[in-house]
């Protein structure tokens, strides 16, 4: 709901699970006073204003005020929202109110992708409040530059969050260059005066390591993360929170940003004094520039704020259902996966038609449904060094095409997926040797590059095309239930070769909104197929992509152990089912560690199940135990997709945020079920103490059932469950129960 008074200069914009208060002050400055819990109808709010005069005689009032439009100038020293440099070569931007409007809905934005009204099976839900969507406008008088900044309160299910952007225009006579446009600003009061400072939470990784949870005390200056490398990338991820040293999983309030992007970004947290904070999110700062002549638009991808007042736990389920519910428009979004076999790890590059076949025969067997053909099928693929580019069918190996080949698969009894790379470019291609201006590069400058690839320059319509063009004819051709769609390098040279030098910088850019055009065109033309977004694993794990293909490979590292980290990671903002998960073989190809089976049903099970191990060489004993594990798969499928995720015990050693570090527990659930996964990394005596863990989400007076003890709602969430190992390192209970009619 939004609740506007013009007379106090005041907008009140009232979800079900927060308020966020805007303000006019007197120099037109607008201000942002409150997000925290609702406040009710009511915009009689106009005395928060005055929490915030500046006492001190040295600083000038910009210092401390909460801009939600912060500029440079003015005596403000915090991380602009906006910086443009004008025709005088000053960077002097100072945004004053102009006016405002409401419209219904909530538009698109040009060429990213953005939050859309809830869709559940293609319905609303039917209490979620219709979108509305609050437009203020601000101007520099002196430039011309016009920033109109948007707000929608975006629900699914009643669990809500604000979506926030900004479109400059220049409405000035002379060309304005952006230094900065970040997508929101916002503040948490109080930074430290409550005795509790604030602590800052973000995913950071590595290869085979992505979105392990840090969480550490935010003291004054700025706390910045970001990734320059043209990718959302493997080391941080586009999110950051802010909590009290108190809040946990079920408890304090959380105070979180995310954006709906995948290319470099830049987060930050700026403490001037240690009484406000500031979050911002947006562009990346450092890597994007961007010359706006007089006349024209720029828009800034969506942030999706969300506050908690019950801690992570109920951040997450937001973050969760508005990415579940409100992005993107796949036929796959509310339907079950298809279990997958792949064959990377069974057969790396050496796969060939007879292979693939067996495999897809063996597969269909055991109840998998989808076998997917990775790497190595095209060009003169026979290793990372060449073809990509050359999207047509090596003969050798393939000797009925790709289209032959799905034909058999798919009489074999399973669909048929396919792996591609198509924002790359070996040197070593026909496509290289056609084009060798179409990678991204910087003049005569050494082209650097990775994995033996270059990246194809899609700020390019050409390149573009092209793109778009060989997909259409692939999927045309052969009968193609799946595309997983990797990237395996970043960029080094982010520029262009059609490029002249005043928007250079503009590149990395203009690279996103030519991929995110490339994405738009194929799968709303192939509405059918299932897309699987890829980067050397999870190095492009983001809302931005997500919005087109709603699962993400998760990691490169298939071990179940290293898996708990990089899933419980995951988690604290995208949905479980978003994740592609699967069981591999022992010794593990990454670890060479050895891990039950069970274990690693398990880990994969929560997520978008799959397979990645050479089928061919198990035992029929061994087959046999797998099968049991994908009908297990099955049953739970739709749940984990659904139901509510909770974390019950942390595997991160930070001891602010977890009970234990040998022990890793989570749960779905729904209104009649829950399946509890407790892990315990290493093995322990049999006289150790035993853990336990405390399900959520149980109705107190309803019973349930595990098919041998029944338990009551009340009781089970009281006394929590004990857990009984097996006595092996990596151990696993799976717990699964049903409610019943107790009479
Ligand atoms: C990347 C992916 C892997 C696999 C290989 C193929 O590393 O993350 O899953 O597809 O590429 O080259």
């Amino acid at each position: 709901m939004i609740l506007i008074s013009p007379d106090q200069r005041l907008f009140h914009l009232l979800g079900k699970t927060f308020s966020y208060v805007l303000y006019i002050d007197d120099e037109g400055r607008l201000l942002d006073l409150y997000w925290k819990d609702p406040l009710g109808e009511t915009t009689d709010l106009a005395y928060l204003c005055s929490q915030y005069t500046c006492s001190s005689s040295f600083d000038q009032p910009a210092t401390r005020l909460p801009l939600e439009a912060p500029s440079v100038g003015g005596g403000y020293y915090g991380t602009p929202l906006v910086q443009a440099i004008g025709p005088d070569g000053t960077d002097m931007t100072q945004l004053t109110y102009d006016s405002y409007q409401v419209v219904e809905g909530k538009p698109a934005l040009e060429g990213l992708p953005s939050l859309h009204e809830s869709d559940r099976f293609g319905q609303r839900f039917k209490d979620d409040a219709p979108l509305q969507t609050l437009k203020i406008t601000l101007s520099d008088k002196t430039t011309g530059l016009k920033a109109l900044l948007s707000y929608t309160i975006v629900e699914a299910g009643g669990r809500d969050g604000l979506a926030k952007s900004m479109v400059l225009t220049n409405q000035g006579p002379a060309p304005l260059l952006l230094t900065h446009m970040d997508s929101a600003c916002a503040y948490i009061p109080d930074a430290a005066s409550s005795g509790e400072s604030l602590e800052v939470v973000h995913l950071k990784g590595a290869w085979a390591r992505e979105r392990n949870i840090v969480r550490t005390p935010l003291g004054q200056g700025t706390y910045r993360i970001d990734s320059k490398r043209g990718a959302s990338s493997h080391e941080e991820n586009p999110f950051l929170a802010l909590c009290r040293p108190s809040a946990t999983e079920v408890y304090g309030s959380v105070w979180s940003a995310g954006l709906i992007y995948s290319g470099s970004f830049e987060a930050a947290c700026y403490v001037p004094d240690a009484v406000t904070a500031q979050l911002s999110i947006g562009l990346n700062s450092d890597t994007t520039r961007w010359l706006l002549e007089p006349g024209q638009s720029f828009t800034t991808p969506e942030a999706l704020l969300v506050y908690s007042g019950r801690g992570f736990g109920q951040m997450s389920h937001t973050f969760h259902d508005l990415f579940r519910h409100c992005l993107g428009h796949s036929r796959w979004q509310h339907k079950e996966r298809p279990i997958l076999i792949n064959s990377w790890e069974a057969a790396y590059f050496t796969i060939n038609e007879e292979k693939c076949v067996q495999m897809a025969k063996t597969a269909a067997s055991m109840g998998i449904e989808l076998f997917v053909l990775d790497d190595g099928w095209f060009g003169a693929r026979n290793d990372d060094t060449s073809s990509l580019g050359d999207w047509y069918p090596n003969l050798q190996k393939f000797p009925h095409g790709i289209k032959g080949l799905a034909e058999r698969v798919n009489k074999a009894g399973t669909l048929f997926g396919l792996w591609v790379e198509p924002e790359m470019i070996s040197p070593n291609s026909d496509l290289c040797r056609a084009h060798p201006d179409w990678c991204l590069h910087a003049g005569d400058r050494k082209r650097t590059l990775g994995r033996n690839q270059l990246i194809l320059d899609l700020s390019r319509t050409e390149v573009q095309d092209y793109i778009i063009g060989f997909m259409t004819d692939l999927l045309s051709s052969a009968s193609i239930s799946y595309i997983k769609w990797d990237m395996n390098r970043n960029m080094t040279e982010p520029f262009s070769g059609t490029q002249v030098p005043q928007h250079q910088m503009e590149t990395q850019h203009r690279y996103m909104l030519g991929l995110y055009r490339v994405l738009d065109t194929i799968t709303s033309a192939f509405p059918d197929v299932l897309f699987e977004s890829c980067s050397g694993g999870g190095g492009r794990f983001d809302a931005g992509l997500l919005a087109y293909m709603p699962q993400a490979w998760a990691s490169d590292d298939t071990d179940a152990r290293e898996r708990l980290k990089i899933q419980y990671g995951t988690s604290l903002v995208y949905p479980c089912y978003s994740m592609g998960s699967h069981i591999s073989s022992v010794p593990n190809h990454q670890v060479n560690r050895v891990t039950p089976l069970k274990t690693r049903a398990a880990v994969a099970m929560s997520g978008s199940f799959g397979l990645e191990l050479n089928l061919l060489t198990m035992t029929e004993e061994e087959r046999k135990e797998m099968a049991a594990w994908i009908g297990k798969a099955k049953e739970y499928r739709r749940l984990i997709m659904e139901g509510d995720f909770d974390r019950l015990a942390s595997p991160f050693d930070d001891k602010t945020y977890t009970a234990s570090t040998n022990l890793c527990a989570w749960q779905f659930s729904n209104d009649s079920e829950l399946l509890l996964m407790a892990f315990r990394p290493q093995a322990e005596p049999s006289n150790a103490m035993p853990y336990r863990v405390y399900p959520r989400g149980l109705e107190d007076d309803a019973y349930y059932s595990d098919g041998t003890h029944t338990y009551l709602g009340r009781a089970l969430a009281g006394a929590g469950l004990v857990l009984t190992f097996d006595p092996t390192d990596t151990a696993c209970v799976i717990v699964y129960l049903k409610k019943i009619n107790k009479d």
